[in-house]
């Protein structure tokens, strides 16, 4: 099979929202920490009747609802994400729920569990069967999404919510470039989860983004020397000789936080910078030739100067890839991926997106990253088109911008505490009001005495 990727895809839009500048003032902090510092506008929250298995249930039933694809077509389904409910039973056994009934449970693949990884592994575990000598020839589904919630305190802004669910199969509008990518895997205590009766990470943020910056660094340097080698030998149209940031019309990462991105960007093209890349101009080649960029981490006037002569490129390649993170704050496992998203659906004509490079970072604190390409591309007999991929999105753009219900700040620690109170209680029903679903949803209906999970479609 070739040109495996993306063949379509449905996301998840909570439909509770609480208002960042809202939430500065609720927390007494200085206007524009939240709104400028970290770029957020809105953070999505669930009620209780959205758990993680719901939101699972919920996406994967609209991709198959919208493909129109019997469930004996998918051959393996894989999980992402790090929102636990059991340390056992996966999530992927309880997506099986719908595929039973149809009489199929001939269907590969479990949870794939680190930080806001989850979901690449997942994905990547997809494509790699694809290519195998197990493929039998059915598609391949991927779910991955998060509720991502903090404790009281600093880090509660960045949290979050979203789930989408990917069809992967050849002959794909959106390809994942063979041999372009790289990886940088370490062992360190940023941000983790060992309270297992808490929904609420340990977590160390400003020792989380010098990890994933310096994951940022080292995958990059990888992912350049790989891609170079891979992308001329496949004698292609594209062919060039040298990669950097010019060669991706997108360029797109896990994003805690919007303002993350910026200085992601900024220290990508440092890297180009050091590299004496052929698009950089002499005098930045000149001011920064001696720099050691492992030690520049956390120099502040350095990144000052990155941004200020990034800001273009930023604006050009990142930042229409931040509408949705912007809006629902860090969904974990499937962030990049909504940026992905966000950048498909803010090209007008799915014909500006033919035979384009987009670049994505996945990043799973603990930790686990990677960094890989897709290139769009238009399909020949195939229902799986570009146009169907950004309708689904513009479907949950729409939900996005008008059907969300907003919550006052208290609202939301209210929210919170009783999210909080519940995590492992049983029996329980949620009771919280039921107009915040949307029709077709999977709910959350109880939890039986024996923590057993029962859902229902609204
Ligand atoms: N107006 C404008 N900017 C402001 C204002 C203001 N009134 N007040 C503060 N800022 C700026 C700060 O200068 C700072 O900018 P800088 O990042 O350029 O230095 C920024 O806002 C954030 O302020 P800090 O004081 O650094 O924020 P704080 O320490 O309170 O927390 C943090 C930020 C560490 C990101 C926290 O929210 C956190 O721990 N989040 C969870 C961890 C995380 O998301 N890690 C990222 C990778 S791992 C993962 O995805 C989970």
């Amino acid at each position: 099979p070739s040109s495996i990727g993306i063949l379509a895809c449905e996301l998840y839009i909570p439909s509770l929202y609480v208002d960042q500048s809202s939430l500065e003032i609720y927390d007494n902090v200085s206007k524009g920490k939240y709104t400028i510092g970290l770029g957020q506008q809105r953070m999505s929250l669930c009620s209780d009747h959205e758990d993680i298995c719901s939101l699972c249930l919920t996406v994967l039933s609209r991709l198959l609802d919208q493909t129109g694809l019997h469930p004996k077509q998918i051959g393996r389904l894989d999980v992402g994400t790090e929102t636990l409910v059991d340390k056992a039973k996966s999530i992927k056994s309880v997506l099986m729920q719908l595929f039973v009934d149809y009489d199929n449970t001939d269907v590969e693949g479990v949870d794939n569990i680190n930080a806001c990884y989850g979901g690449t592994a997942a994905l990547f575990n997809a494509i790699h069967w694809i290519e195998s000598s197990f493929w039998d020839g059915r598609y391949a589904v991927v779910v991955m999404g998060d509720i991502a919630v903090y404790a009281k305190g600093n880090a509660r802004p960045t949290g979050g919510a979203g789930a989408c669910a990917l069809l992967i199969g050849p002959n794909a509008p959106i390809v994942f470039e063979p041999g372009c990518r790289s990886s940088h895997m370490t062992h360190v205590y940023d941000f983790y989860k060992p309270d297992l009766s808490s929904p609420y990470p340990v977590v160390d943020g400003h020792l989380s983004v010098q990890c994933y910056t310096s994951a940022l660094d080292t995958c990059y340097t990888h992912y350049c020397k790989k891609a170079l080698m891979n992308i001329e030998s496949q004698s292609n149209p594209l062919s060039i000789h040298e990669i950097n940031l010019s060669t991706f019309a997108a360029i797109l990462f896990h994003t805690p936080y919007v303002k993350l991105t910026q200085k992601s960007l900024a220290r990508l093209y440092l890297n180009d910078i050091i590299r004496a890349c052929s698009y950089i101009p002499n005098v930045l080649i000149e001011k920064y030739k001696n720099l050691d960029i492992r030690s520049s981490l956390n120099n502040k006037d350095l990144e000052r100067d990155l941004i200020e002569h990034s800001r273009e490129l930023y604006e050009q390649k990142t930042l229409p890839g931040l509408y949705f993170s912007q809006n629902m704050g860090n969904m974990y496992t499937p962030s990049v991926y909504y940026s992905l998203f966000s950048f498909l659906s803010s090209q007008s004509n799915e014909e500006q997106l033919y035979d384009r490079r987009i670049l994505l970072f996945s990043y799973g604190s603990g930790l686990a990253s990677s960094m890989y390409s897709v290139v769009c591309r238009k399909v020949h007999e195939s229902r799986f088109t570009l146009a169907q991929i950004q309708k689904s999105i513009k479907r949950a753009r729409h939900i996005l911008d008008y059907e969300r219900i907003e919550l006052t700040p208290d609202l939301m620690d209210k929210l919170l505490l009783e999210r909080e109170k519940n995590e492992h209680k049983v029996p329980f029903i949620p009771l919280q009001p039921m107009e915040t679903l949307k029709s077709d949803d999977i709910y959350l209906k109880s939890i039986d005495k024996n923590h057993r999970r029962y859902y229902e479609k609204f």
